[in-house]
């Protein structure tokens, strides 16, 4: 799988160690899934372009070197959510467009319910964010709605993947690079991924007991 880096960085190791634990709970669960979007971003954005800008320091004029385009963030509702305050923080420059989706428990198809996409498209790269890739329908779907929508530059950006996930995804998106902090062993016959973390938008949201 070419496209797939998966981070080995003891921090995001070590956070993700306790993401996992089924004892951590939404405050400390909410708190991990923004610091790993931080880091995971981190990596990610190493090798986006930069122009040369002329600016004076207190002492004299230099030639510096900024972002050269702008960066979109794409969370995946709900989920996604919590993995867009750590990398604002990263990139405030950034916009956030937001794409609902929902997978049919049945079927395991993800429905869309919510797409605040620009009128028209100002943006260069495109981050879509959401901690699981499972089947991968929910990526693939939004990837599809971005292209449409006319993004060129898409990478995806999650904490675990399920290996049916990344492939479909790299299939179905060869172009897309994925960046994770793991690759687990595969999915359950309910389409969670294991070992994983559970349900990663109930976890988050404290709703864990309610649907
Ligand atoms: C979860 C997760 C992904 C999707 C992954 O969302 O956040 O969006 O499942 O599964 P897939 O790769 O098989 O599509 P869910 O549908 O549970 O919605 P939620 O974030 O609102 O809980
Ligand atoms: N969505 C989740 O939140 N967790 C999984 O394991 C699979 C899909």
């Amino acid at each position: 799988m070419p496209n797939t880096i998966v981070s080995n960085h003891p921090l995001i190791q070590h956070k993700l160690s306790i993401l996992r634990d089924k004892n951590t709970k939404p405050n400390e669960f909410r708190s991990l899934v923004s610091e790993l979007g931080t880091l995971l971003c981190y990596e990610a954005t190493r090798d986006l372009p930069l122009v040369s800008k002329v600016i004076e320091t207190p002492l004299m004029k230099t030639e510096t070197k900024v972002l050269a385009e702008k960066i979109a963030l794409i969370p995946i509702l709900r989920a996604g959510l919590g993995m867009v305050d750590g990398i604002w923080n990263l990139i405030p420059n950034a916009c956030v467009l937001h794409i609902g989706l929902y997978r049919n428990e049945e079927t395991l198809q993800p429905v869309e319910y919510y797409n605040k996409l620009a009128n028209y498209r100002t943006v260069d790269h495109c981050l879509i964010l959401d901690p699981m890739l499972a089947t991968g329908g929910s990526a693939i779907a939004v990837a599809d709605i971005l292209k449409k929508w006319g993004a060129k530059s898409i990478r995806f950006v999650g904490l675990i993947g399920a290996p049916e996930g990344i492939k479909a995804l790299h299939e179905a998106h060869p172009d897309i690079d994925i960046h994770l902090a793991a690759i687990d062993e595969k999915l359950n016959e309910h389409g969670y991924i294991l070992p994983g973390l559970g349900d990663a938008g109930d976890r988050q949201f404290g709703t864990v007991d309610l649907f």
